[in-house]
């Protein structure tokens, strides 16, 4: 299977359901950490919980759908990216992602969302990608404000969880604005050249961050 190097150390892979045990384990890592702000169906308790996902999301792959990514640190499954939706006919998808506690804070995950966007808009053609948060998700916010999506709107109380119903903002990029992002030179960077295709994994985070 294929590896895309995000940093030393760090690279995103397919997560399918032979990974169901690592997976697992990992969720046991990650559970109360994510809970707040995933889909109450991600965070399963148990082995079983987690194949289930894994299959979910293969099922979804092979219909041209959802697909699932993993990525891992030093050898250990640490979080993940994926599309939670994907209509080629629509031209439209929706990338979510998670972390354990102890992978936050080290740029892993911006990078790996860099790469399901170059794929969907670039190789894939479709013209726009979502992201989807509670309101009060500053993290994750912040990845799509890196990305360079828009913050087109709000649903009011749209996310119950623990009794509280909370805002869920919508972020967008459309292609012909993740292309630019890619081609214009990081400001104060004139030596640099301009690019042909948008800025992915592993040389590209450094140049994403500078023209943020
Ligand atoms: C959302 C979430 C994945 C964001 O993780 P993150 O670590 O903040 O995001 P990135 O992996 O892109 O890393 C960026 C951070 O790494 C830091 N960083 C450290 N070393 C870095 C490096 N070499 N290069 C780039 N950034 C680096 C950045 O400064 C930034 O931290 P800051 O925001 O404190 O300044 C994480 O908070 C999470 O899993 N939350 C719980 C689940 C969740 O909310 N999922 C999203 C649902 S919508």
């Amino acid at each position: 299977m294929f590896e895309r190097t995000l940093r030393d150390g760090a690279s995103l892979r397919p997560l399918e359901p032979w990974h169901a045990e690592e997976f697992a384990a990992h969720l046991d890592r990650a559970r109360e950490h994510i809970r707040p702000w995933v889909g109450p169906g991600f965070v399963t308790d148990d082995l079983d919980g987690a194949r289930g996902t894994l299959r979910g999301y293969a099922e979804r792959q092979a219909a041209d759908g959802a697909r699932l990514f993993g990525i891992w640190l030093d050898a250990t499954l640490v979080g993940g990216v994926m599309f939670t939706a994907f209509d080629a006919a629509l031209g439209c998808c929706e990338i979510g992602c998670w972390l354990e506690p102890g992978a936050e804070g080290r740029g892993l995950v911006t990078p790996a969302c860099a790469v399901l966007l170059d794929w969907a808009l670039g190789t894939r053609g479709l013209h726009r990608a979502e992201w989807r948060c509670r309101a009060d998700n500053e993290r994750s916010a912040a990845v799509a404000r890196r990305l360079g999506m828009t913050l087109e709107g709000v649903r009011r109380e749209f996310w119950p969880y623990a009794g509280t119903r909370y805002d869920k903002q919508v972020w967008a990029i459309l292609a012909p604005d993740w292309t630019a992002r890619a081609v214009q030179p990081p400001r104060g960077d004139a030596r640099r050249p301009s690019r042909s295709v948008a800025p992915t994994a592993t040389e590209p985070f450094e140049y994403q961050r500078r023209v943020c």
